[in-house]
């Protein structure tokens, strides 16, 4: 498959995971491209829930791949703005494979990225794209590094 990683990561850590997927994705056969989210102005670090209008600058075409997959932080019990901006503001979503995936700062999935996935896989069903899975990456590991290469491999065996 011909999958585009798009990510938002403000202090690098989603930006490593959104890296380890794509490595894995390749070694699996699949070709990947990483796009790090831009945006006009700085994003606010609030919850989605608050308002706030974000620009971004560089938006990838759906139909140039088979599967997008989208990724950010979890921020305040939620998923980043910014990622869900971009499901909210990608044309040509009807009918595509996707993914979701996040990295926290908590130990532990329901502090955040369990409510985050399913945050982003409604905005993805609402859009008419079709989520295939999820993958949460807590920081609280040993080694991160491979806590993400399990995380990542996890994430590509459930794909459709
Ligand atoms: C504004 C803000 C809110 C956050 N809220 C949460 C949270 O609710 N739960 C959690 O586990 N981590 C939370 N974090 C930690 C980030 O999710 C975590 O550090 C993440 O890995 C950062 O990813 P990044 O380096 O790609 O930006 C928060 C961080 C920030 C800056």
């Amino acid at each position: 498959m011909k999958i585009c990683i798009l990510y938002h990561s403000q202090s690098g850590v989603t930006e490593s995971f959104a890296n380890v997927l794509q490595e894995v994705l390749q070694k699996a056969g699949h070709s990947a491209d990483c796009l790090k989210l831009a945006t006009l102005n700085p994003v606010k670090q609030a919850s989605v829930r608050d308002k706030q209008e974000i620009k971004i600058t560089n938006l990838p075409d759906p139909e140039a791949y088979d599967m997008i997959m989208f990724g950010g932080p979890v921020w305040a019990f939620g998923p980043s703005p910014l990622i869900v901006a971009a499901i909210k503001q990608m044309d040509h979503l009807q009918g595509k494979k996707c993914c979701s995936f996040v990295t926290m700062g908590f130990p532990f999935r329901w502090m955040g990225g369990n409510a985050a996935i399913g945050y982003m896989a409604r905005e993805l069903r609402a859009k008419g794209a079709v989520p295939q899975a999820g993958a949460i990456c807590t920081r609280f590991s040993k080694d991160l590094k491979v806590s993400m290469q399990s995380r990542a491999k996890e994430l590509i065996l459930q794909l459709g």
